[in-house]
């Protein structure tokens, strides 16, 4: 690989590869960039397909999830497709029903609140799941080694906050309560999430995802002593699980400066940065032996493209060319946003050269 490749299709035949070395913080001959939600409503073509299928549908019919999977990722010209799936999808096959209502999010017909709830989940059904690694099996067809291909799941707390709230939530109250004052239930909840997670894992694994990302998007609910000691030993535990199927793992949460350092003793290859704060700094949290995913604003997205760009590069160059860099949103990007914004800024990363910068 070296900086004399500029033709946009040798260029691409070495981007699977140039995610997947980033992610173990190889050297590459440029920044890798894929988006966060890169699949989803902001597309016309993903509007398009949702017209005749809901989200469900959608993900549990390969062909049509696979197809809404490498249509984002080439219509943007990243370096990794994350495949088209939900965090929820493993509460139907433990027993718990939801749907998404319109303009809701997803709703928990019956949330987990006792501990005999929690003895009621099944963890022995996540071969139902398996409709997500034939999705991912048609996508690496497709691909093969010209695209990084991203598996993904929940977090254990994410999950069961999910589960427990039956919803979004704004103060997670009712998982706090159950996390506080039943420690058997609670700990019992996450270990039947990381026994789904880690088989769901596996089948996405042997299905040819290249790496996994693990999303604990509402960690930031925690703090620092919450998070030491009610949710890091589940997480740690599924990202050394799936670390031992042989593929790097991205661990993901929004608003996690105050818990940087400790996600990463996770065991992460890669952590992934919400937009708050410079990624330098959230790289130094992080430390020299874990690759950093992120982090621009996905509403910096609705900007003109010169204040864009200028926030693309600042992330550059506070990554500073160090191996172990892979470009993406602090968070996913939201309806509304312009696709050719998404583009442009596929680009510039692309485009951009450190030389150049410095003059
Ligand atoms: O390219 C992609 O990244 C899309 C694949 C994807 C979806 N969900 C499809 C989806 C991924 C990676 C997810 C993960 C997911 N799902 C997360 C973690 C990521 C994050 O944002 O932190 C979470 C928290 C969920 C749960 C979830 N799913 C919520 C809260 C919602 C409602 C959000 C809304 O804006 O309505 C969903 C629905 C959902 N999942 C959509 C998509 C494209 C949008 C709804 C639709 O198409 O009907």
């Amino acid at each position: 690989m070296s900086s004399i490749v500029t033709n946009g299709a040798e260029d691409s035949v070495l981007s699977g590869t140039r995610f997947v070395r980033a992610c173990l913080r190889k050297p590459v001959d440029r920044t890798p960039v894929w988006f966060l939600r890169q699949a989803g409503r902001y597309m016309q073509e993903y509007r398009e397909v949702r017209k005749h299928h809901t989200l469900v549908e959608i993900c549990k019919q390969p062909e049509i999830a696979a197809e809404v999977t490498i249509t984002a990722a080439e219509k943007l010209g990243v370096d990794a497709a994350i495949i088209f799936a939900d965090l929820l999808l493993p509460l139907e096959p433990m027993g718990l029903d939801f749907e998404f209502q319109a303009g809701e999010g997803p709703v928990v017909h019956k949330p987990v609140r006792t501990a005999a709830d929690v003895l009621a989940l099944r963890t022995d059904r996540a071969a139902d799941l398996g409709y997500v690694a034939r999705a991912i099996e048609k996508v690496a067809a497709h691909f093969r080694d010209r695209l990084g291909i991203i598996g993904f799941c929940g977090a254990p707390f994410t999950l069961a906050s999910y589960m427990i709230e039956g919803g979004g939530s704004r103060n997670y109250i009712e998982t706090k309560k159950l996390m506080y004052t039943d420690s058997i239930a609670w700990n019992g909840l996450l270990d039947k999430i990381v026994t789904v997670l880690t088989e769901y894992c596996r089948q996405q694994v042997q299905a040819g995802a290249d790496v996994i990302q693990i999303f604990d998007s509402w960690v930031g609910a925690l703090s620092l002593a919450d998070y030491r000691d009610y949710a890091f030993e589940a997480s740690k535990r599924l990202v050394r699980a799936v670390q031992d199927m042989g593929v790097p793992v991205i661990y993901f949460g929004v608003e996690t400066a105050g818990l940087l350092t400790q996600m990463a003793e996770t065991g992460a290859d890669v952590i992934g940065l919400d937009w708050r704060q410079p990624l330098d700094e959230g790289w130094r949290a992080v430390g020299e032996h874990h690759a950093v995913q992120g982090n621009l604003d996905p509403i910096t997205l609705f900007a003109p493209l010169e204040i864009l760009e200028q926030r693309v590069k600042e992330i550059l160059c506070a990554a500073n060319g160090r191996p172990g860099h892979i470009f993406n949103l602090g968070h996913g990007i939201v309806p509304g946003t312009p696709v050719e914004h998404v583009q442009a800024v596929a680009k510039m990363v692309r485009d951009f050269r450190l030389e150049d910068v410095r003059g």
